[in-house]
């Protein structure tokens, strides 16, 4: 709740420079649902159990801190792989806490 687009553009620029360890996950905004995000944002590339596809990544058996350093580098704009345009977008959507709060879930439950 209370996280607007634009305010997570204005921490994507803040953060870029700035990569902090997360804040501890979970506690304070559970209005965010990292489970119907992914679902609605992410499986159609990465599959409903994060296993990939063709030049989709699995984001299986990752750490929570792999995975929101890459979720962070997307956002700031740098390339990881040869198909890091296909991130930007979804990346610049992410404030810090959603990405927290991804980057758990998936390690979680995809462990
Ligand atoms: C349009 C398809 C698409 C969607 C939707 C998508 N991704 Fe990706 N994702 C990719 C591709 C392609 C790559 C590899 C990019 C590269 O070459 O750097 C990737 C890479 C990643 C990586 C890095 C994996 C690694 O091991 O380096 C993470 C983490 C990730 N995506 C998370 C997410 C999350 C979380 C969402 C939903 C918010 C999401 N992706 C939605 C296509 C997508």
């Amino acid at each position: 709740m209370g996280k607007t687009l634009n305010f997570a553009k204005l921490a994507a620029v803040a953060s870029a420079f700035c990569a902090t360890p997360a804040l501890a996950n979970g506690d304070s905004d559970e209005a965010f649902d990292p489970q119907a995000y992914f679902a609605a944002e992410c499986s159609q590339c990465h599959g409903r159990a994060a296993r990939g596809m063709a030049s989709f990544p699995s984001l299986r058996g990752k750490t929570p801190d792999y995975l929101s350093q890459r979720l962070e580098t997307y956002r700031a704009g740098d390339a990881v792989g040869p198909n890091s345009m296909l991130m930007y977008p979804i990346a610049e959507e992410l404030s810090d806490q959603m990405i927290e709060s991804l980057s758990a879930y998936i390690s979680e439950n995809f462990g």
